[in-house]
Order: C-alpha cells, then sequence, then structure tokens
C-alpha cells in the first residue's frame, strides 16, 4: 500500500537533542504541535532518533527502551502521541550498530519490524553506519521494507543512506516512503545550500517516494546538537522555501516549544507548505541558467499554475539577477501571453507580466513564485 501520497512533514529530535532525549520532552513536544498549529499546518510525525535504546537487546533478543530515558516505554508513548491525531516515528539502522552506537537492526530486522509494530510505530527512520563491508546495499534496505510491510502494520520507511549507490535509482523499487540523499545537515548556511546544489537535479519524485533533504534547521540559531553559528531570519527563509519547492519531508528540528513568532510563521506558512503538498509532486525544471551559482527552478503544480523559485547562492556578497521568462515556461514572449504572479513567501500580488520577472537577490536570498500564466486567446 502506498503511505505517503505527499511528502512527510513532522519534527524530529536529532538536529537539536541528539542523545540528550526523554518521554517528557518528545511528550511536551507532541503538545506543542497541537497546541501551537503545526498539526494543523500539516505536520504530524514525531520521531525519535538515535539514542533512545538500552546498550543490550533482552533475554528474547528484542530491542529495549533506554529505562531512565523513557520509563513507561515506547507502546506509552506511542499511545500518548496517537490520541492527540499525531504519528509515531522512530529510529534504527541498516548495521550492526546504530550511528551512536546503539544496537541495530543488521540481522534481526524481521524481529524488531515486529517490534515496533506493537509499539505502534508509525514511520521508522534507517540508517547506514556499521554496515558490514560484504553487505548489499540496496538489499538490506529491501529487507527491513518487507519486514516492515509484513509486520502487519503500515509503518514507513524512511531510509537515510546519505546518497550511497545513487538511491535516487533504486529506493522507489526497494518499496522506501522517503531516502536521504546527502550526509548530515548543519545550522549553517552553507550546509543546507550545499545540500540544495547538489541535490536540485535529483529530486525525482513521485508521490509514495521522495528525496529527503535532511531535517530543517530553521529557528535553531546555533544552538543545539548541529547548531553551528546559526543562520539570519532570511536564510532560514530560503532554506525552508527551496525545501517545500522541492517537495523534500519536511521535518523540523528545532525545539518547537519555544521556536520564536518568526520560525512558528515561517514553519507554518500556508502556501509554502500547499506547494509542498502539491498531489501531482512533480520534480522541478531549471528556468534560469546562465550564471552558475544563480538558479531559477520551475515546477508544474496541480492546478497548471506553476511554482518558480529563484535564489543567488553565489558566494560574492553583492547582489545578483534571477529571472523568469514567458518562454522559459513555455509559452511564446511575443504572444501576449501573461504571468499573474504571487510572491508565495510574503503572499503579495506582484502584478501581470508579458515577458519576464527579474529580481536581485542578495546572497542566499530566493523568491518563491506562484505563476499562473494566461495564454492568448484563451
Ligand atoms: C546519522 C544520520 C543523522 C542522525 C545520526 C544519529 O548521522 O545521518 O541524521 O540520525 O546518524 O546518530
Amino acid at each position: 500500500m502506498l503511505n505517503l501520497k505527499t511528502p512527510p512533514m513532522g519534527w524530529n529530535s536529532w538536529n537539536t537533542f541528539g542523545s540528550d532525549i526523554n518521554e517528557k520532552m518528545i511528550m511536551e513536544t507532541a503538545d506543542a504541535m497541537v497546541d501551537l498549529g503545526y498539526k494543523d499546518a500539516g505536520y504530524e510525525y514525531v520521531i525519535i532518533d538515535d539514542c533512545w535504546a538500552e546498550m543490550e537487546r533482552d533475554s528474547e533478543g528484542k530491542l529495549v527502551p533506554d529505562h531512565n530515558k523513557f520509563p513507561r516505554g515506547m507502546k506509552y508513548l506511542a499511545d500518548y502521541i496517537h490520541q492527540k491525531g499525531l504519528k509515531f516515528g522512530m529510529y534504527s539502522c541498516a548495521g550492526y550498530k546504530t550511528c551512536a552506537g546503539y544496537p541495530s537492526s543488521y540481522g534481526h530486522e524481521f524481529l524488531d519490524a515486529k517490534t515496533f509494530a506493537e509499539w505502534e510505530v508509525d514511520y521508522l527512520k534507517y540508517d547506514f553506519c556499521y554496515f558490514p563491508k560484504s553487505g548489499n546495499n540496496q538489499n538490506a534496505y529491501l529487507t527491513m521494507s518487507l519486514a516492515l510491510k509484513l509486520s502487519g502494520r503500515d509503518i514507513v520507511l524512511a531510509a537515510c543512506n546519505w546518497g550511497s549507490d545513487d538511491p535516487a535509482k533504486w529506493m522507489n523499487s526497494v518499496g522506501a516512503g522517503t531516502y536521504r540523499s546527502t550526509g548530515d545537515i548543519f545550522d549553517v548556511p552553507k550546509s543546507f545550500t550545499d545540500i540544495f546544489e547538489n541535490q536540485w537535479d535529483n529530486c525525482k519524485n513521485v508521490p509514495g517516494c521522495f528525496n529527503d533533504l535532511d531535517m530543517l534547521i530553521c529557528g535553531m540559531y546555533g544552538k543545539g546538537h548541529v547548531g553551528v553559528k546559526g543562520c539570519s531570519d532570511m536564510e532560514y527563509t530560503t532554506h525552508f522555501a527551496v525545501w517545500a519547492f522541492m517537495g523534500s519531508p519536511l521535518i523540523m528540528g528545532c525545539d518547537i516549544r519555544n521556536a520564536n513568532e518568526f520560525t512558528r510563521n515561517l514553519l507554518q506558512n500556508k502556501e509554502l507548505i500547499r506547494i509542498n503538498q502539491d498531489s501531482e509532486c512533480r520534480p522541478p525544471f531549471r528556468v534560469c541558467n546562465y550564471w552558475e551559482h544563480g538558479y531559477g527552478l520551475a515546477r508544474i503544480l496541480d492546478n497548471n499554475d506553476y511554482a518558480v523559485l529563484l535564489v543567488n547562492l553565489h558566494d560574492k556578497e553583492t547582489k545578483e539577477q534571477v529571472y523568469v521568462t514567458l518562454d522559459d515556461l513555455g509559452f511564446r514572449t511575443a504572444s501576449n501571453s501573461e504571468m499573474e504572479i504571487i510572491d508565495v513567501v510574503s503572499g503579495e500580488n506582484l502584478g501581470t507580466f508579458n515577458d519576464c520577472l527579474n529580481v536581485m537577490l542578495e546572497k542566499n536570498e530566493c523568491r518563491l513564485l506562484r505563476i499562473k500564466v494566461k495564454p492568448a486567446n484563451g
């Protein structure tokens, strides 16, 4: 069964909390998802990343939640999260240890999938550390995918293999719902701009399987586990707009219990989320490519509007011009066709254009546009 029709939206513990996780913080985060408007905006998965387990399996070989961090176990948490109308995500790894050195699923796939199903898990992030040299990468994801499918519960396989063996080519075939194609994100602009630059042409999304550009750093401001220097609000806006536009899963990584108003408004921007959740899930094509780090990309949306992303990722601090023309969108400039353009982030109606729209952008700044083309003669 296709368990993801559009990119999943949720929150994951890793970016801010690393190994410092516990039941209380997860429950408070679930509360914040509902009370602070994230659930209404579309976020549903509450995901516990690495470091949740005891170091030893039990006498039956089952994974055991850390008794201090999760004293009432995972089914208790799952019930709490489900009763709020949210879904529950957990983490394991294809190797013989998780990335942080905890027990992992290599050789235990079917038992672990059954355990996750018993705990009523809805989403499993499946990482790639300590994978045996003799092992077969694709086969490892296939095994866990089948183990989950046969577990009796509908569980999304969120594959995280950092781009090993070109996963865009095969993750859909083995049954994954999402796949990471890059190394880890950190809370500095260069981290998210590098991910975008090496992935924009590698997002071959279709309903059911999405390239995961990694968890969002919006609102971290340099604090927390992957916090480095942080980004400006303009850069967080670019980061979120790009992830939304690319059709990436939107998995928040800041402490949403305490996020400031700017972050909340950004992460809950309805129009950005609407583009991300477009029902046709089409990948983008390039529209403006006259200089190396200035990107113009367009996506056809389900109502036949275009979403157009213009972004300046040049190293220089100077402003650069990026543009989109009617010809780029498949209409002839001389035909008197018109583009009605809305700035998606601000909601501003920019008016009607019958040739092209030029924008001057600061370094790391973007404009996300919704364009309705009115063809001449009908
Ligand atoms: C890897 C993943 C991260 C995170 C850590 C946990 O580095 O890429 O997203 O899950 O492992 O140890």
